[in-house]
């Protein structure tokens, strides 16, 4: 029998008045207890439309609108204005049937409308603690227009620099990637799922996507398990045991499975030995891409693979016309075919028999539960007066100025070349990203305005207002075909030999005419991110070139690096002075840069990465195992004979305008047991005559064992301010969670009773030594 809908309303009704007061937290069986209750009501139609995320590119929610009444819809993606968000929610909520609200997503990935550096840059600050207040700012702006829920953070581990999405990660190491997931989730959730101005948070992309053949973006993945349990997953586990309320399946092939239609993954560990109790998303339209990848035979069996491994919610591109201004519009890119499954196929294999209730309702509650625990039941809407003043919050503009300061990386400043003098009586500013305020805020920027961004360019000129200032734009870069994932761009004509000869001759003359040339080179916007892998690491365009006729000059040369990841710079590395990595340091990034170039802030981040030569050494990084020749033999310099093995600069490494000094390397005893705990301690001091941060490193290796294990891993870091001349110790405690790892032979994590190196200093290349072992 059909519910009358007056019934039915009341029902709801009183679900929802039952609850105590609005937005009070509800505990997990009060949560349960309602959602049982909304599902009893519930057709099978609308329960799919519960599992099934749609992208909105237009402003013209027509179409969304009436899904959303329809009950067909459970989340949009994509739709940033505050009004639209508010007029597509009360379709859902005033409009359909049961009242469900919609959940909003959006990737906000590093900022909102405040633009805080991407996410690689973040993690070369090495401070978990500034990231969670930058994530917790950009969870602010963006849940006061309307935004419920970021895809964010990017856990995925990348250790080959061709990949373009490197720059959306913390980089290549485990350790230093959970501490980040773990302090990214608790700034965008808050303490708890439903934290006021806070966003569920996703984990993405599960699993490994990082580690694409060749670099190449959405490229299979071919990892052992040693890899995935040892290096891969522990940011994923990391950031799941912080709370996080989402993750998302990733496109790629995992060991021939799709990990969007991979249950080992989505099941077996995530949910059965992670015990995770979220929702997990697929990534755009990678449930249909399950027919692409030739693993399932059509997008009946897509859906129902997807389902049976584990995919809550299926994120797809409806058929769309996109309108050519819209957000992310590219409009070729994204005129395709509709491509959502689960609203198709699955009511069917319902009625068929061929899922049974029971499992489709165990896959829609934690989309209901999330919903619930967000308090979008009680409060769907949001107050649109209030969300300008929230984006536009000035003390988010003065934290993304000093977290840009923080993530900065001195590689070279030979002679200190660096603080520059404010004295200077002349500048030359040389380079198209030196002038450039939508490249410096790097990819994932669609609501900020580059307008309201500083560049390094107008930076320069707000910290010497008296000084002459000379800009030339040089040598031209180009991506020469758009990506599917940036605003459309009107083509850029390539440029011809004259307008080339032109360009360099404009650099040399006004670095003839300056005391000084700050080069600003690197990569556009589009060059690096999703869609933006390269096969070759050099700077693009001629770049490089310019560079050579500026250093040539003979006068002193500052380059300073946008880019979102290492970049062939091994001539510069010798051949000019001093080179800040700046990365993409967001809307206040030009003033942050000044305020390092001329001594108002000391750089103190480390790399994230290894600094590979060329891109022929990729992947490469620090924690590798030992070869049978390592470089260190004698007899054996390189494993290429046309180039050295090392990289450029190692892992954990950069510079500072003072110096440290590490001595007194202490362990609290030589010997331990597997469930012990030994603290190791070590005295830095600031041995310069100015205050810096110093980012203390600690790496360990297990000598032997039941299986390899890297030359060093990280295992502890503190990032530390000491005055001129102040010395402080630092403390790291080594237990099992340090100490344990994934034995490939037993299949099971095990502490060894062996012999271990410990190492406490700078950078991975830590001089400072000790030895301890583990006892039976
Ligand atoms: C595809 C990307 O892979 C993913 O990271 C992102 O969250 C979704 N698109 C939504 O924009």
């Amino acid at each position: 029998m059909k519910c009358p809908r007056l019934f039915t309303q009341l029902a709801i009704l009183l679900v929802i008045l039952s609850s105590p007061v609005a937005n009070a937290q509800l505990t997990d069986a009060q949560i349960d207890q309602r959602v049982t209750k909304l599902l009893q009501q519930m057709t099978v139609e609308e329960k799919t439309g519960q599992m099934m995320q749609y992208f909105q590119f237009s402003p013209d929610t027509t179409d969304a609108e009436a899904r959303a009444a329809k009950g067909d819809a459970g989340s949009f993606l994509f739709i940033t204005d505050p009004k639209t968000i508010n007029r597509v929610q009360h379709a859902a909520v005033d409009k359909s049937r049961l009242h469900i609200p919609l959940i909003f997503g959006f990737d906000v990935i590093h900022g909102w409308r405040t633009i805080f550096p991407v996410p690689l840059a973040m993690a070369a600050s090495w401070n978990p603690k500034l990231i969670e207040q930058a994530q917790t700012a950009a969870a602010s702006e963006a849940r006061a227009s309307g935004i419920n829920w970021t895809f964010a953070p990017m856990v995925d581990i990348a250790r080959d620099a061709r990949w373009g999405r490197i720059v959306e990660g913390a980089g290549e190491d485990p350790y230093l990637g959970s501490a980040i997931a773990r302090a990214q989730v608790r700034g965008f959730q808050g303490d708890h799922i439903g934290a006021p101005n806070h966003l569920l948070a996703t984990v993405k992309h599960f699993a490994a996507y990082g580690a694409a053949d060749g670099g190449r973006d959405y490229d299979a993945t071919y990892v052992p398990d040693t890899l995935l349990w040892n290096v891969y997953f522990p940011p994923y586990k990391a950031a799941v045991d912080a709370g996080a309320g989402s993750v998302m399946s990733a496109y790629q092939d995992l060991n021939d499975v799709p990990a969007t239609g991979n249950r080992w993954l989505l099941h077996d560990v995530l949910r059965s030995t992670w015990n995770f109790k979220g929702f997990i998303v697929s990534d755009a339209s990678a449930v249909y891409s399950l027919t692409i990848h030739g693993f399932a035979r059509d997008p009946n069996d897509a859906a129902i693979k997807a389902f049976n491994a584990g995919v809550n919610m299926e994120m797809a591109f409806p058929n769309m016309n996109v309108p050519a201004n819209s957000i992310f519009g590219n409009k070729e890119a994204f005129n395709m075919p509709a491509q959502q499954t689960y609203t198709k196929e699955l009511p069917a294999l319902v009625k068929a028999g061929r899922i049974s209730t029971a499992d489709l309702d165990a896959m829609v509650r934690p989309v209901l539960n999330a919903k619930m625990n967000l308090g979008l039941f009680e409060n769907p809407y949001i107050d649109e007066s209030k969300s300008e003043a929230a984006a536009t919050d000035p003390a988010h503009r003065q934290l993304a100025r000093s977290t840009a300061q923080q993530t900065f990386v001195l590689l070279r400043n030979e002679g200190k070349l660096l603080p520059l003098s404010k004295s200077l009586k002349s500048i030359a500013v040389i380079g198209q990203l030196g002038d450039s305020q939508k490249d410096i805020m790097g990819s994932w920027v669609f609501v900020a305005k580059e307008e309201e961004t500083i560049s390094v360019l107008q930076g320069i000129k707000n910290k010497l207002p008296g000084a002459q200032i000379t800009y030339v734009r040089g040598a031209q870069v180009r991506r020469p075909f758009p990506s599917p994932v940036e605003m459309p761009q009107p083509p850029v004509p390539e440029q011809t030999e004259a307008d080339l000869q032109q360009q360099m001759t404009d650099a040399v003359d006004a670095a003839k005419r300056s005391d000084v040339s700050i080069l600003v080179l690197g990569e556009l916007q589009n060059e690096s991110g999703e869609a933006a892998s390269r096969s070759s690491l050099d700077l693009p365009g001629a770049q490089q070139k310019m560079l050579e006729a500026v250093v040539a000059v003979g006068k002193p040369v500052v380059l300073v690096l946008l880019n979102g990841r290492p970049l062939n710079i091994s001539w510069a590395a010798s051949h000019v002075p001093a080179i800040l990595e700046a990365w993409y340091p967001g809307s206040e990034g030009g003033n942050a840069i000044a305020d390092t170039l001329f001594g108002d802030s000391t750089p103190a981040g480390k790399l994230p990465i290894t600094w590979p030569r060329s891109a022929g050494q990729s992947p490469l990084y620090y924690a590798h195992n030992l070869t049978q020749a390592p470089e260190t033999a004698p007899d054996f310099k390189s494993r290429y004979w046309d180039d050295s093995s090392l990289p450029l600069f190692p892992f954990g490494f950069g510079l500072s305008y003072t110096n440290f000094a590490f001595s007194n390397l202490k362990l609290s005893a030589p010997t331990m047991k597997a469930d012990g705990k030994i603290d190791v301690s070590i005295d830095v001091q600031n041995t310069g005559d100015r205050a810096g941060d110093e980012i203390v490193q600690l790496y360990i290796h297990q000598q032997a064992g039941s299986a390899s294990r890297p030359v060093r891993q990280l295992k502890g870091f503190e990032r530390i301010t000491l005055a001129a001349g102040e010395k402080k110790t630092v403390t790291f405690p080594l237990t099992r969670a340090e100490l344990q790892y994934w034995s490939p032979q037993s299949k099971q994590w095990v502490v060894e009773p062996e012999k271990f190196d410990v190492w406490v200093g700078e950078d991975s290349t830590a001089k400072t030594h000790a030895e301890f072992a583990i006892t039976k």
